[in-house]
């Protein structure tokens, strides 16, 4: 499959709203936007993430279930971490600490 366009962290942050939000999740970015008002998880938390690698609390939250998941919406992604982007950014740098 075409992995699409890859992204650094950088542009990856300015994703952060509930009108424009995109997640991380094992290095494939995703834009839930269209999916927020429909996610059975609710908003919050993936605006606590927006703009950021969630994988570890989303691994937590939908383990069980990851592949299918990402399968089903597999529609929401616009593409990849870039392979020179590093790693994600320590969260202290991110938003959370605005939460
Ligand atoms: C592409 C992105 C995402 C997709 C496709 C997605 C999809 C889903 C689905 C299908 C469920 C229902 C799971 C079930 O029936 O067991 C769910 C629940 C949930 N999601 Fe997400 N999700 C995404 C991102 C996130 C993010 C970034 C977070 C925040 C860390 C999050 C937090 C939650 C929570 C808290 C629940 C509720 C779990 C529960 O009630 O037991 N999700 N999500």
């Amino acid at each position: 499959m075409d992995a699409g366009p890859s992204f650094q962290w950088d542009e990856i942050a300015k994703h952060t709203s509930a009108k424009d939000c995109w997640v991380v999740i094992d290095a494939v970015v995703y834009d839930m936007t269209s999916f927020l008002p429909d996610h059975p998880g609710g908003k919050r938390l993936p605006l606590k993430y927006a703009g950021r690698d969630a994988t570890a609390a989303w691994d937590s939250i939908h383990g069980h279930k990851k592949a299918q998941i990402l399968e089903q919406w597999s529609y929401l992604r616009v593409g990849v971490v870039a392979a020179d982007a590093g790693p994600p950014p320590a969260p202290e740098k991110s938003r959370r600490s605005k939460l």
